[in-house]
């Protein structure tokens, strides 16, 4: 039997950086309820960290994560699907305000597909494996991948694999623009880890903004979303990294950016 309790570990692999590592390996990282809670659970805690700057979301060579636990949902009606709240939990993963980096190894399907899809840059390992295969066990995604997906790589790729099921490699993944960086499988973690930790010697609030702009901007007509870009640029320039990055540009010398 899977220890409940320890299916999410936190790693702290460089400062300002923590990776969340689910760890189911016995049910391929299958999301149960157990680990959205502790996801959402360890992210809010991120969130609110001064000392974490961005998050890393991993799981094992085998699996990322193989979709919602299909052994937790298979006699569920609707009134316990709408009781569990995994819309709630999945919102509270999505609302990281951080930057959040998924290092994908082996599958990535259904519900691990679309948490790979929340995060804001998707490293995958050269066999990474994702798919929506939802359809082919009578459902459909729940987690965003309608929209998530077809907002990543437009309607007719996006149709073409949630109505086939079909699983797509990391190479195809790339193509489409779904993923960001294909690596070597052995790299995954080491180059989201880099990238988490250049990411984490930038601005924070400036990371933040750029990150909400990006998202909220998403769903705005172009003109407002406009707007809010240059409002958050201006809200920038009372920020004292504003000043310390300007000053160590003219200055010849490296930043040294403390989040205020
Ligand atoms: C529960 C799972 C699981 C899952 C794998 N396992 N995926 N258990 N939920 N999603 C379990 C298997 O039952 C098995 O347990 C063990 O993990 C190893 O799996 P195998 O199938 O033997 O491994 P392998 O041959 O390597 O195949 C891996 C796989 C396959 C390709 C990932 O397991 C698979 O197709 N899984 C289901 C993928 C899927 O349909 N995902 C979408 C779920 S629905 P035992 O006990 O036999 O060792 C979804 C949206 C829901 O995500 C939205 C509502 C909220």
């Amino acid at each position: 039997p899977i220890d409940e309790s320890r299916v999410v570990r936190v790693e702290s692999p460089a400062d300002g950086v923590r990776l969340l590592r689910v760890d189911r390996p016995a049910a391929r990282n299958a999301l149960s309820m157990e680990v959205r809670r502790q996801l959402a659970g360890y992210l809010g805690e991120c969130a609110r960290s001064t000392e974490v700057r961005c998050v890393v979301l991993a799981g094992n060579p085998q699996a990322f994560a193989a979709g919602a636990d299909i052994k937790e949902m298979a006699d569920a009606g609707t009134v316990d699907m709408m009781k569990r709240g995994v819309l709630d939990l999945w919102r509270a993963t999505a609302a990281c305000p951080k930057p959040v980096i998924a290092a994908v190894r082996g599958y990535a399907l259904g519900g691990g597909c679309e948490l790979a899809q929340l995060c804001d840059i998707i490293v995958a390992g050269r066999s990474a494996k994702f798919g929506q295969p939802e359809i082919k066990i009578g459902i459909m995604p729940g987690g965003g991948g309608t929209q998530r997906l077809t907002a990543a790589v437009g309607k007719h790729k996006a149709l073409r694999y949630l109505l086939t099921g079909d699983v797509f490699g990391a190479d195809e993944a790339f193509a489409m623009g779904l993923v960001s960086e294909v690596v070597a499988d052995d790299a995954v973690e080491p180059t989201a880890i880099a990238m988490a930790c250049r990411i984490a010697a930038m601005p924070p609030l400036a990371a933040e903004l750029i990150k909400d702009v990006v998202m909220r901007g998403m769903d705005m007509p172009l003109e407002a979303a406009l707007t809010l870009e240059t409002r958050a640029l201006h809200l920038l320039f009372s920020t004292r990294d504003q000043k310390e990055g300007m000053a160590a540009f003219i200055e010849k010398r490296a930043p040294a950016f403390t989040g205020t």
